[in-house]
């Protein structure tokens, strides 16, 4: 018999293991079919890894009790594998609640850009900013997503547009991944907006001949860990030309391509994925037939992001039930930035069933094993399965569903969240 393993959960009235054959990904027919135990338990080895997970009574005949760290009897309790938010903006200073009112009022993300708002205004606040201060509102933004039942978050630059600044907010980044329980995926985005003063193809040389080189000599040396690359393909931003070079340069750095396509104009984003083998790309609103089917060949995941769609008040919401339909991978993100201030994935998929009709079963798939997948991650994160790592959430609720049904309820139904074997909230 084992000793001192880390947890046992027991008797949970479901275990939503997501799957348990070892599939990296979902698309629709298996993401309806979600693998769930009723009266279940998971043991979290001293690794921090999942060890068992089965019916209670043959996890019982197995384990004793005492050869644990750890007990929680989850009795009229639902697990669920930590979820996955599979893309967010978390390091800048300065908020943009002003913009809000004016986008109440009927200006667009471009009329805000243009005039200067938007990302630019983020940019000026965070090249400003300390580095410390930059860290510690970092630190919060993540306890809340963690709260809210995040335990993996991808992670992005982009509010530096010169070399200085990115490098910055991709250390503050690095510091928070060493400091924090929370599961980070960091991506560069130095290409986020065209910085002022520069046109885009001045951004574009910058990017090419100073930004990635420098990036690439610290990765080299070990200073710095960088998972993906994103670049924001879109009118009066990057255009397919530039954007294919930069994703082009950062795949041969060793970087993941997940970037930002089709979100206000249809660019031919989604082939262009399909094309340079993109783990994801997020947004689509504007994505083409082709593209999707583009995107469901080349197993690209698409990272749909409800919130943006619903702040800017788009006609276009992302087609899921188009991509779902033609064997797109599809994953969720909050979008968490100054426009879209949302922490909580829950509120997300609550979004996603209500405004892109997805189903529940569908929007939990895709914020946990297929957002894991879009960060290249899903072998190791997104599903309750032996040998993945033990992050998950024990909810107040006799059915995982109420994770979602109430909305913007995660403070009643989140009971606890376990980090690798660690309750990280209480
Ligand atoms: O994904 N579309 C571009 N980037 C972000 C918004 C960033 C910002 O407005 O600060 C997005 O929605
Ligand atoms: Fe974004």
């Amino acid at each position: 018999m084992s000793r001192n393993d880390r947890l046992l959960v027991k008797n949970a009235k479901q275990v939503v293991l997501i799957c348990n054959n070892g599939e990296k990904y979902l698309t629709k027919q298996s993401m309806n079919n979600l693998c769930v135990i009723e009266d279940g338990s998971v043991v979290i080895g001293s690794d921090g890894l999942i060890k068992a997970v089965g019916s209670a009574e043959a996890i019982r005949a197995q384990y004793s009790e005492s050869s644990f760290d750890r007990v929680i009897d989850a009795t009229d309790m639902c697990v669920l594998p930590g979820l996955v938010d599979a893309h967010t903006h978390p390091v800048w200073a300065g908020d943009r609640v002003h913009e809000f009112a004016m986008k109440l009022a009927g200006a667009t993300y471009m009329d805000v850009h243009r005039a200067g708002g938007g990302i630019h205004f983020t940019v000026e606040h965070t090249r400003a900013a300390a580095p410390s201060d930059l860290l510690a509102s970092l630190r919060s933004r993540l306890m809340r997503l963690q709260r809210a039942g995040t335990t993996l978050v991808e992670c992005k630059s982009g509010y530096g547009l010169e070399l200085q600044t990115e490098i910055k907010m991709l250390e503050v980044i690095e510091e928070a991944r060493c400091s924090l329980p929370i599961n980070i995926s960091s991506t560069y985005c130095g290409a986020h907006a065209v910085p002022k003063g520069k046109t885009a193809a001045e951004a574009t040389e910058d990017i090419l001949l100073v930004q990635l080189p420098r990036l690439k000599e610290l990765m080299s040396a070990g200073k710095l860990r960088v998972d993906n690359i994103d670049v924001f393909c879109e009118q009066g931003v990057f255009d397919l030309d530039s954007t294919r070079s930069i994703l082009e340069a950062g795949k041969e750095m060793g970087l993941n391509i997940n970037f930002h396509g089709d979100e206000l104009h249809p660019m031919n984003s989604a082939q262009l994925g399909a094309e340079l083998g993109a783990l994801a790309v997020s947004h689509l609103e504007e994505v083409t037939d082709e593209g999707i089917v583009a995107m469901a060949k080349a197993k690209t995941a698409a990272v749909l992001l409800p919130t943006t769609a619903y702040i800017l008040r788009y006609c276009n919401t992302p087609r899921a039930r188009d991509m779902l339909d033609a064997g797109v991978i599809v994953a969720l993100g909050s979008d968490f930035n100054p426009n879209a201030y949302c922490c909580s994935m829950p509120i997300v998929m609550h979004l996603a069933c209500v405004n892109m009709r997805m189903s529940m079963s569908e929007a939990l798939a895709a914020a946990t094993i297929n957002a894991a997948f879009a960060l290249g991650r899903s072998h190791t994160h997104g599903s309750l399965e032996v040998n993945k790592h033990g992050d998950l959430l024990i909810l107040n609720a006799t059915r995982w569903e109420h994770l979602i049904y109430q909305l913007g309820g995660h403070q009643e139904t989140i009971r606890y969240v376990i980090i690798k074997g660690s309750v990280v909230y209480d």
